[in-house]
């Protein structure tokens, strides 16, 4: 049954350590397949998708050493295999990056078709695009891809929509092509130029990440690096609206505050005190929370993995708001459980209609998605009396030591997993 159990009302205060950026790490271990040489990657979140990426990659024979919690060493010079079709590789998203790495370095691969968070139909039919674009033959075998190419060859392409994972994996395939590739309309996300970054740090030739056009000269091959993941703007984002709705006072740390201005300056207009220094954002909530209307777009726009976020902090404003999802389609299925404690939201289309509400009052609720589950804790934090948030393994895809890191700030959360832990935390919290 695990879950978390919350007793809702504390301010949070304090500083928290932003980890590593989840989707960067994802990108950058794959890619890291496509040298022979060793790579140590620093600052690897210890979280569930990593955990799954590299237990895939360890299964066609890359070798992974852990230095530490947070640092690994690959080697890929004795890769077995091209095949990635077990059910588990399916749990994460990010597996479709190994067809761009595998495809790039070895010319084939065949890996299931990806799952991850349930927000939407989330076609790929932008990365099949792209890799024919460049030569790769890519076929669909009862749910899994199958690809092989003779020689992959740079060329111009265009993406139709803008797309963190066919930007990666189009990078990732090109690298070691024969000449250039021009990709058009691409992603700016960070952990975009965090992948052209690591690349280039082995010896390619990537430019124009973090604009709409980057152009990747081919290299014959690529060498072993050391390199160090950015921080997690979306973990960060997240503790930051916990400031916002538990009227508290939270410093995140370890983070790159230009990585968090759309989230900043939305704190910003719904009465949140917002300060920066080099490495660190400090998010004060001492006034009423103000209503607002909010779009989520590709970066540098707000993120859409920050929108179940700023709808439980603007279910709290004193006003009416309106959430419009422009990225996924299905994601305010935590929406119910917002109501169940008490929240006013409408969903219509790809909009959410809130009107504020003074608190929400604790219920059990169910983690619908990664991010949503997370938005869910926070409103569990800021409502009155006991919420228990159950299917959690989500929340644990992409948050390390979530409740952990809450505790510190002062939350009264536990981790349980029987009726008995719930009691018990009943009779600890009053
Ligand atoms: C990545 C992130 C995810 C984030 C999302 C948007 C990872 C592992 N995940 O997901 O956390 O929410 O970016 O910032 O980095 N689309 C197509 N065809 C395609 C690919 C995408 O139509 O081939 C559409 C999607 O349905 C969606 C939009 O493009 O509407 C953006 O999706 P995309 O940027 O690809 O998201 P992911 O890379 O899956």
């Amino acid at each position: 049954m695990d879950q978390y159990a919350i007793h809702g009302g504390n301010p949070l205060v304090g500083e928290v350590e932003i980890g590593g950026a989840k989707n960067a790490a994802l990108a950058i271990l794959a890619a890291s397949i496509m040298t022979d040489d060793p790579v140590i990657i620093e600052n690897i979140p210890d979280v569930r998708d990593t955990k799954v990426l590299m237990q895939a990659m360890e299964s066609i024979g890359v070798i992974i050493e852990h230095l530490d919690r947070h640092t690994v060493k690959i080697n890929s010079r004795l890769i077995n295999g091209y095949s990635i079709e077990k059910d588990y590789i399916k749990k994460i998203r990010a597996s479709y990056y190994l067809i761009g790495a595998l495809s790039g370095k070895y010319k084939q691969a065949r890996v299931a078709l990806p799952g991850g968070c349930n927000i939407g139909l989330r076609p790929i039919d932008q990365h099949i695009k792209g890799l024919k674009a460049l030569g790769i033959d890519v076929t669909l075998d009862f749910g899994i891809i199958v690809t092989e190419a003779g020689q992959i060859k740079g060329s111009h392409v265009y993406l139709d929509v803008v797309s963190v994972g066919a930007t990666i994996n189009v990078m990732l395939a090109a690298v070691l092509a024969e000449g250039q590739t021009t990709l058009e309309n691409a992603a700016k996300e960070p952990h975009v130029v965090d992948l052209a970054n690591f690349l280039n740090s082995c010896g390619a030739n990537i430019k124009g990440a973090g604009t709409d056009v980057i152009r990747i000269k081919g290299v014959s091959r690529l060498h072993g690096t050391e390199y160090a993941i950015i921080p997690d703007q979306i973990e960060a984002g997240t503790f930051m609206f916990a400031a916002a709705v538990t009227k508290g006072d939270i410093t995140v740390k370890n983070v790159i505050p230009k990585h968090l201005e759309s989230i900043s300056a939305k704190l910003m207009e719904i009465g949140c005190e917002v300060s920066e220094s080099d490495d660190a954002v400090r998010v004060v909530s001492a006034k009423p929370l103000r209503p607002s209307h909010v779009k989520t777009l590709p970066y540098p726009g707000f993120p859409t993995d920050m929108q179940p976020q700023i709808a439980v902090a603007l279910a709290l404003s004193e006003g009416s708001s309106i959430v419009t999802e422009s990225i996924f389609e299905n994601r305010f299925r935590y929406v119910d459980e917002l109501v169940r404690m008490g929240a006013n939201i409408k969903v219509e289309g790809n909009s959410a209609i809130i009107n504020g509400i003074p608190k929400y009052m604790g219920a059990s609720i169910q983690a619908p998605d990664l991010r949503a589950g997370a938005a869910l804790v926070i409103a569990g934090l800021a409502a009155e009396g006991t919420t228990t948030v159950d299917d959690i393994r989500y929340i644990e895809r992409g948050y390390e030591d979530f409740h952990l890191k809450l505790k510190l700030l002062g939350a009264q959360i536990e981790r349980i997993e029987t009726e008995r832990d719930l009691q018990k935390f009943n009779l600890k919290t009053g």
